[in-house]
């Protein structure tokens, strides 16, 4: 979604400002703009395209002592200079950045041009700029209090006035906006990766406050103007983190850190001695774990299918009853919540709309929701009832893949725990805790294979339809495969269980679409040998990625990418990371914009 960011300070702002939005460019990136204010005057500069293209028409010895900044993913009007952000009031003394969506904009819009106001853009924020004029008597922040109590719909906004010196004005209705605490300055931006570098003291803004910044203090309220206390908490990551390093991509650089985020997942969190988990922030006790007796995990896109191989894992190790839904089906079905069901709530950024509005929805029905979520402070972890920290650090590249594998893993330890609460042995808690380890290691042998994985790409770059085909464990492997390649190759791709194909997807199969098999050396092996013959009779084309030294494989396979082997719940790490190389590849060798795919945004917060 959008990113909007906001600096008061001595340093030359247009430069603060460019820089931050090049680090909140992942949010979204069809068009980019930013305000600054100079002695009383308001100079705003955007345009449609990427922020480079923006940095090219800044000129070098613009500066400011205050601004705002926008990175937009467009919602309503199209991709074009007119509909980029800031957007000004008519009296240009006024500039807004907005993220999320105003509902209830035609009728202000019409309320506003009865009053003489004229829009430029098609944009709902801006109303925002216009309502704001209207209501201000000299008080920019009364201005934009009286405004947002007429607004119905999402915001994370800021707002500056030409005439009151370095103040910016915030206010966060559920899109993300923090403040960052510096020396003798402040930040404002939608998340805290714009603000590393200046500062690593935060403040989370939470959904109904308005925040006045200057460069030496800051103020937040809620709409009636009750005083609230927010608490300056520090941030861990690392400049180093955000950066690509040796990296062609930051989305190679996640697929590769991927032993190292996994193993970050799990330290501290594995008791050798009792073979268990420890998950402190559950904020359950063992009674109340015991108690359960069924679980759903929400989620979307790659969240909802790392949700997916979770509820496999919990209900084969722990055997409790456990499936995934899709957030945005679930808050739209009036689900049914019963009192022993424990919810989990998947989401790499913590703000993807769908998931937080289902989220609050099965709150407001009693039920108890935990998180699992990488971004700390995000809203969901915020709103859950507890939860898993995944600590994957940073995730910059739109699509996602070192998040997929450490949300596993938070499932991974969940299930170990309640199943050493009920049936599973000390033997076998300790064989998963031991497998589990050695994940890391393993992965760093199946990514030496990333010149093969190259290979495969340029043999396969023509074509234009895929099938990836997975069972048990790797099915939903099988569904973040082709999801993987979709995103970033905009090749077609779908996946299934390798079962499902002979129930209609076969019609498909032709010399023209090949299948992706994943065949690891697990008890469905022999049936997914079946499936892949099933293909091959039909002329199809098969890739497989199967344990090492599998002659049965590869007698029937085109092409094999070989795993090594390991404790049968471990298949989908090993499986996924090829299948992440192989969407990057492809897309690599396509020329796409690997890290910026078309049309998406990192974190989606609108419905
Ligand atoms: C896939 C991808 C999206 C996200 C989805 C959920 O590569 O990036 O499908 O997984 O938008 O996002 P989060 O996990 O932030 O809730």
């Amino acid at each position: 979604m959008c990113g909007i960011i906001g600096y008061c300070g001595p340093k030359p702002t247009a430069r603060v400002l460019l820089e931050g939005l090049k680090r909140l460019e992942y949010r979204g990136y069809d068009s980019a703009g930013i305000a600054t204010v100079r002695d009383g005057a308001l100079t705003v500069i955007k345009r449609a395209g990427k922020i480079k293209d923006l940095e090219g028409i800044v000129p070098q010895d613009l500066d400011g002592e205050y601004g705002i900044g926008h990175t937009r993913w467009a919602t309503h009007g199209g991709v074009t200079d007119t509909n980029a952000h800031p957007h000004v009031s008519q009296n240009g003394k006024i500039a807004v950045v907005h993220n999320g969506i105003i509902e209830n904009f035609q009728s202000l819009k019409e309320t506003l041009e009865e009053r003489g106001y004229r829009f430029v853009s098609e944009t709902d924020s801006e109303v925002l700029a216009h309502l704001i004029e209207d209501f201000y008597e000299g008080s920019l922040e009364e201005a934009v209090k009286r405004a947002l109590s007429l607004v119905k719909g999402t915001y994370g906004l800021l707002c500056v006035h030409a005439d009151e010196p370095q103040v910016i004005v915030g206010a966060r209705n559920g899109s993300p906006l923090v403040l960052g605490v510096g020396e003798h300055e402040m930040f404002l931006a939608s998340d805290v990766s714009a603000l590393l570098g200046h500062t690593r003291q935060v403040v989370y803004l939470e959904d109904n406050e308005v925040v006045r910044v200057t460069p030496e203090e800051f103020l937040t309220t809620d709409l009636r103007n009750t005083v609230i206390d927010k608490k300056v908490e520090l941030i861990t990551w690392e400049l180093e983190e955000i950066e690509k390093g040796p990296y062609q991509h930051y989305m190679l650089k996640e697929i590769f850190e991927q032993p190292e985020s996994i193993k970050r997942a799990m330290q501290g969190r594995i008791d050798e001695e009792y073979a268990t988990a420890h998950l402190g922030g559950l904020n359950m006790t063992s009674r109340e774990l015991l108690e359960v007796e069924q679980v759903v995990i929400i989620g979307a896109g790659t969240s909802y299918y790392a949700g997916m191989l979770g509820a496999y894992v919990i209900e084969q190790l722990a055997r409790i009853p456990a499936v995934a839904e899709l957030s945005s089906e679930i808050r739209y079905r009036n689900p049914v919540v019963r009192k022993n069901t424990l919810y989990f709530a998947v989401s790499q950024s913590g703000e993807t709309a769908d998931t937080l509005y289902a989220l609050r929805e099965l709150k407001r029905k009693g039920a108890r929701v935990l998180g699992i979520c990488n971004v700390v402070g995000s809203s969901i972890p915020r709103e859950s009832d507890g939860g898993v920290y995944i600590h994957s650090g940073p995730e910059i590249a739109v699509a996602s893949t070192k998040a997929f594998t450490s949300q596993v893993t938070a499932f991974y330890l969940f299930a170990l725990l309640m199943a050493r609460m009920r049936h599973l042995s000390y033997e076998e808690g300790l064989l998963f805790i031991r497998a589990l380890r050695e994940v890391p290691e393993r992965l760093r042998e199946v990514l030496e294979k990333a010149p093969e994985i190259k290979a495969l790409a340029r043999k396969y770059a023509w074509v234009k339809n895929f099938l990836f085909l997975g069972r048990g464990l790797n099915y939903p492997v099988a569904l973040e495969g082709a999801l993987k390649l979709k995103e970033v190759s905009y090749i077609h791709a779908e996946g299934y269980s390798a079962a499902e194909i002979k129930h209609g997807p076969i019609a498909l199969i032709n010399p023209e679409t090949p299948s992706v098999f994943l065949v690891p050396h697990d008890e469905l092996r022999e049936k997914v040998l079946s499936n892949m013959k099933e293909v091959k009779s039909r002329g199809g084309k098969v890739v497989a990625l199967c344990t090492e030294g599998d002659p049965d494989v590869r007698e029937i396979a085109d092409d094999v990418i070989e795993i090594p082997a390991v404790y049968r719940y471990m298949y989908p790490y090993l499986m996924v990371v090829p299948l992440q190389l192989f969407a990057y590849y492809m897309a690599l060798e396509l020329g796409r914009d690997v890290d910026q795919p078309r049309n998406l945004a990192k974190s989606v917060t609108v419905e």
